[in-house]
């Protein structure tokens, strides 16, 4: 069948009329682009969500109970000692990699561009936050006498700037074969009645998927194959922003080995139980975590009979896989959470329309959804002045100013 009949077929079968007058007011070129655009689109599975909202995440009647960690401050120094020299092992055999997810926008910090090349002032010298990265893994690099492959995820969005970025830097001098980027997914934005949206590029509107994206990306876009062609065995998935993340931790690997697990994760305590994290937890009696956004109100205060918070252990974004956990979840379904978001668009005239109001409904997955597929993961409580400095917020909570307070008082 004609490219253009097999557009239009599919737009008319999810009642997307508009999108097909719209595709005659294109000249040849634009139309072209379009109809590749709808074709390679996953138009069935988002008009499902939409059509299922209820289906995705939502709490409901699970059950949500405290999950138990193990707290680094509670470690004899023989076991640290030992944990740590495991991780060591691992790590100086080259079975270690590094992923950091930065997909990301910086617009909640009102930077334009890709979150890592947002800089900050540090008392050692204005810095880059994928510099700091970078920085921490030659640190490592120095210590166990190896390269560290390290994979960066990007977006549609900014894919092609974070690699300008790179290069116009050099890479800030880490060996250049050993970065790979690769790119998340992405899905359509849908308005609240149900219909694609015309983006100022004439194209459909899309936006990135969420952070849970990234095991289907891993897998698709060839970097599980070049990992495992790399012996790699433990795999530390970090965020971008995060001035003080810990991306080489030999004592995490040890703690995951000796636990017999296959996925760890970081925690530190809540600071108040209204700081905007998710928390651990176990959800049906598996681990998971809620994200701040949807922990039930009468759990965010919460407390156990010692006085403590029952979901006080927040995830800071420092997540690690063996390998294998990593190819299970290549193919897994991956439940979806709504975001409902403010979106311009171009009426059926061409004329850009910016709501006063949210308009549009985003999907997106969480990479922590995946850990309740496993019976079981190590949840390594650390120092939250030593670990977790999120630059989130242009000011107040979680900006450059707090976190380069933190990584000062640090070094
Ligand atoms: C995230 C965590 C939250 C945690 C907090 C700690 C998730 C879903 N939420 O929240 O539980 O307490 O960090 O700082 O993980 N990213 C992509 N692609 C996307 C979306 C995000 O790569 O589509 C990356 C970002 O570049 C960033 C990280 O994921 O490195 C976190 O994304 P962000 O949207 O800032 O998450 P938070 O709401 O801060």
């Amino acid at each position: 069948m004609e490219k253009e009949t097999m557009a239009v077929e599919t737009l008319k079968k999810f009642n997307q009329d508009h999108i097909i007058d719209w595709m005659n007011k294109l000249n040849e070129e634009e139309k072209n682009k379009l109809e590749e655009q709808v074709l390679n689109l996953n138009i069935e599975q988002v008009i499902d969500m939409y059509n299922n909202l209820s289906q995705t995440f939502e709490i409901g009647d699970k059950k949500i109970e405290k999950i138990s960690v193990t707290d680094i401050d509670k470690l004899s120094k023989e076991d640290f000692d030992n944990l740590k020299n495991t991780g060591i092992e691992i790590i100086k055999n080259g079975k270690y990699a590094v992923v950091t997810m930065a997909g990301g926008q910086g617009t909640r910090l009102g930077h334009t561009g890709p979150k890592g090349t947002f800089k900050v002032n540090l008392k050692n010298g204005e810095k880059y936050l994928f510099q700091i990265i970078v920085e921490s893994l030659q640190k490592a690099n120095e210590k166990y006498g190896v390269i560290i492959p390290w994979y960066i995820m990007t977006s549609e969005e900014n894919n092609d700037q974070t690699l300008a970025f790179l290069e116009e830097h050099s890479y800030f001098g880490y060996p250049q074969e050993k970065v790979k980027l690769f790119k998340q997914g992405k899905a359509p934005l849908i308005s609240k009645e149900g219909k694609l949206l015309i983006g100022k590029d004439k194209l459909i509107k899309e936006a990135s998927d969420g952070n849970g994206s990234i095991y289907k990306s891993l897998s698709v876009d060839g970097i599980l194959d070049d990992m495992k062609n790399n012996n790699i065995e433990w795999v530390f998935v970090g965020g971008v922003d995060n001035i003080l993340l810990k991306i080489v931790d030999p004592l995490l690997v040890g703690v995951t080995i000796n636990e017999g697990n296959q996925i760890a994760s970081k925690s530190v305590i809540k600071t108040n139980p209204r700081e905007r994290a998710g928390v651990f937890c176990k959800i049906d009696g598996k681990p998971g975590i809620i994200e701040y956004s949807e922990l039930p109100e009468e759990m965010i205060e919460e407390v156990d009979e010692n006085g403590e918070l029952v979901f006080g252990d927040v995830n800071i974004l420092s997540h690690l896989y063996n390998i294998k956990a990593l190819e299970q979840l290549a193919n897994m379904k991956m439940p979806y959470h709504i975001a409902i978001k403010k979106s311009d668009y171009l009426d059926e005239n061409g004329n850009l329309v910016v709501p006063e109001d949210k308009n549009v409904y985003k999907f997106e997955s969480f990479i922590f959804d995946v850990f309740s597929s496993f019976d079981n993961i190590s949840i390594l409580r650390v120092k939250r002045e030593e670990e977790f400095a999120p630059i989130k917020n242009k000011e107040g909570n979680d900006s450059p100013e707090t976190a380069v307070k933190l990584y000062n008082a640090r070094d």
